[in-house]
């Protein structure tokens, strides 16, 4: 049985899509109930929804063969697993952003607020600026309207978060998209499966260019 992490939410039902096109499908998936974990015994495979964030815990620790995970996440936890495929699909980027008027003249230690720690002291010591990190869970774009952090990094789509909150982006740090991983000893020992599941999806990837 190979075991798929998936993310939950709009970002997992397109991947799910990608697994079923390459001939991997699990009807049950679609029924409207609550379950997680769903399973074709016929093609050998399992499904288990998780928490976007989640997924390369599952994956490093082997509770996942293989799973979809955001760029970002891969950058902040560096999760010892190998990244097989770029899927094209959950592109952003992660950005610096602040207010209109706001202007960083490098005179004091800037304060960022941000969930992606990790990437974000990585960013600012790669340029050499001095920062205070605020560490927060969500709704980052509060924290410069309300005097909590002079900018914020996260993750921008569309940008219609930040122009309902009148911020906007001062630099992207990275492109980010979703990618396919696998745990490293399941690469070994059921390699063939996930090259063939790999190989499919890498297809699709390709023509949808
Ligand atoms: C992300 C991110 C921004 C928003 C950007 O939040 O943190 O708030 O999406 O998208 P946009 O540019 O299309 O407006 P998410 O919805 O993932 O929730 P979060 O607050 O838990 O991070």
């Amino acid at each position: 049985m190979l075991n798929i992490a998936l993310p939950k939410g709009r970002l997992g039902e397109k991947v799910y899509s990608m697994f079923e096109k390459a001939g991997f499908p699990c009807p049950s998936i679609n029924e409207n109930n609550r379950k997680l974990i769903f399973e074709n015994g016929e093609k050998g495979i399992r499904y288990f929804w998780v928490k976007p964030s989640d997924v390369s815990i599952y994956v490093e620790k082997g509770a996942a063969d293989i799973g979809v995970a955001g760029k970002d996440i891969l950058l902040e936890y560096e999760p010892n697993v190998y990244e097989l495929l770029d899927l094209n699909i959950g592109v952003c980027r992660m950005a610096v952003a602040g207010s209109k008027d706001f202007y960083d003249d490098g005179s004091r230690i800037l304060r960022v607020a941000t969930k992606f720690t990790n990437i974000t002291s990585n960013y600012y010591s790669g340029i050499g600026r001095d920062i205070d990190i605020i560490k927060l869970n969500g709704s980052i774009e509060i924290a410069p309207i309300l005097g909590l952090s002079d900018v914020i990094v996260d993750i921008v789509e569309t940008g219609t978060t930040l122009k309902e909150n009148n911020l906007e982006v001062k630099t992207t740090i990275m492109p980010i998209s979703a990618r396919l991983i696998a745990n490293k000893s399941s690469f070994k020992f059921k390699g063939a499966k996930i090259e063939e599941i790999a190989k499919t999806i890498r297809e699709q990837v390709k023509n949808s260019d």
